[in-house]
């Protein structure tokens, strides 16, 4: 739907603003997830019919009430870690092992092992695994990970196709591949391909839709096709949200050119980036040689993407919600480092000061998760709303 942004309804986090301060009260830095949301975007992406199965990408909110809300969706999910794969089942225990795929990134042996002996469904994306450990995957069903040859995304740290990525078997290695699993007594159940994170162009998924059907034709076994997550988000509240219409005409028009194949997808940010709030409190309002600092009670140690990838977050004073914009500042954080900016020419109002609260914007995909301790400052806490 394209509806300008003035006709867009206001976030959540002002439509419950009093709840929002509420949960600020009990302490900051402090992520809140609005559930409601979550359910909203599963149930988008429920819509798009050419999509026969629906993984969330856990990496981006392993939260157990995100979780529980996506099951209860009908979604599976997509683990990259033998870590994040206990941390499912510790959720989830009554979990069909058959909704959880594995796609780790050079794991070790006992990952593969223990998901392996777990049921789920086990991704290699490189020939070692077949070459180093053949007997782990003799009789068993494996998908494989391909790298179409090109990556897509809004960094290029979150590409992750292409020869320079470390991800995914190469096009040229198929056939080694093949022969390899067959040698080793394993069957290729399906193909998998991620080529990057925060993708706006529909057509990227239709392009590697038809690649992987390419690859399965010559493989004979493939009974399904996983094209990754990647959807963008607008984390700009002036621009375009993405486009899921073009999204569905894509895939619904490179599914009926090979329908033979059940489609999967497993997006992360998509479902949960909107739904997430960093608070924090202002602790400093300092001037320097003219320029207004606004220093927080949590920085890069509580929310990574704006200093690791340049990301853009909406930043509202929320205890001021109706003041008029003020004089461009910087919001900082407390860490000991320059790039622990949250954000650069954001035009908080001008009473700003000690105490308010700085409510930073989409921030429920790849918040928490990446938070860390550097300095020794404790990690984030998190909660969440629902109806
Ligand atoms: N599948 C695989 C194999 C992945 O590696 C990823 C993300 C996803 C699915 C989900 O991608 P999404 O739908 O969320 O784009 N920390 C970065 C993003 C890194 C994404 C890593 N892989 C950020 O904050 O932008």
């Amino acid at each position: 739907i394209d509806h300008p942004a003035a006709e867009r309804p206001a976030p959540w986090w002002l439509r419950q603003r009093e709840r929002v301060l509420q949960a600020a009260a009990a302490g900051t830095p402090r992520y809140l997830y609005h559930l409601p949301t979550v359910r909203e975007r599963a149930r988008d992406l429920a819509e798009v019919p050419a999509i026969d199965r629906r993984f969330f990408a856990l990496k981006a909110n392993p939260h157990p009430a995100v979780l529980r809300t996506l099951e209860a969706e009908g979604f599976g999910f997509e683990c990259v870690s033998l870590g994040e794969i206990e941390h499912l089942f510790g959720v989830l225990p009554a979990l069909a092992p058959d909704r959880v795929l594995f796609t780790p990134s050079f794991a070790p042996r006992r990952e593969f092992e223990a998901a392996l002996a777990r049921g789920v469904h086990v991704t290699l994306d490189s020939l070692a695994p077949l070459q180093q450990w053949p007997e782990l995957f003799a009789g068993r069903e494996i998908v494989l990970r391909v790298d179409p040859g090109f990556g897509q995304g809004h960094h290029e740290k979150v590409r992750t196709g292409g020869k320079d990525a470390k991800f995914g078997l190469a096009l040229e290695s198929v056939g080694e591949f093949t022969a390899a699993a067959r040698a080793a007594g394993a069957r290729i159940a399906g193909l998998h391909a991620h080529i990057g994170s925060g993708i706006h162009d529909a057509q990227h998924w239709h392009t590697v839709y038809a690649s992987l059907a390419a690859v399965a034709e010559g493989i004979g076994t493939v009974g399904f096709i996983d094209v990754g997550g990647g959807l963008g988000v607008a984390y700009d509240p002036e621009a375009e949200p993405f486009d899921l219409e073009a999204y569905a005409a894509a895939l619904a028009e490179v599914k009926a050119a090979y329908p033979q194949y059940a489609l999967w997808v497993e997006p992360g940010r998509y479902l949960v980036a909107e739904a997430g709030a960093l608070l924090l409190h202002v602790t400093q309002v300092v001037r320097k040689q003219g320029q207004r600092r606004v220093g927080a009670d949590g920085g890069m140690n509580a929310l990574m993407r704006p200093a690791l990838y340049g990301a853009w977050h909406e930043i509202t004073n929320l205890t001021r919600a109706g003041d008029p914009p003020g004089e461009p500042c910087e919001v900082v954080g407390p860490v000991c480092e320059s790039s622990d900016v949250l954000g650069r020419q954001r035009r908080l109002p001008d009473a700003t000061a000690e105490g308010d609260v700085i409510l930073v914007g989409h921030a429920g995909a790849y918040g928490a998760v990446m938070a860390n301790r550097y300095n020794l400052r404790e990690l984030p806490q998190e909660d969440v709303l629902d109806d």
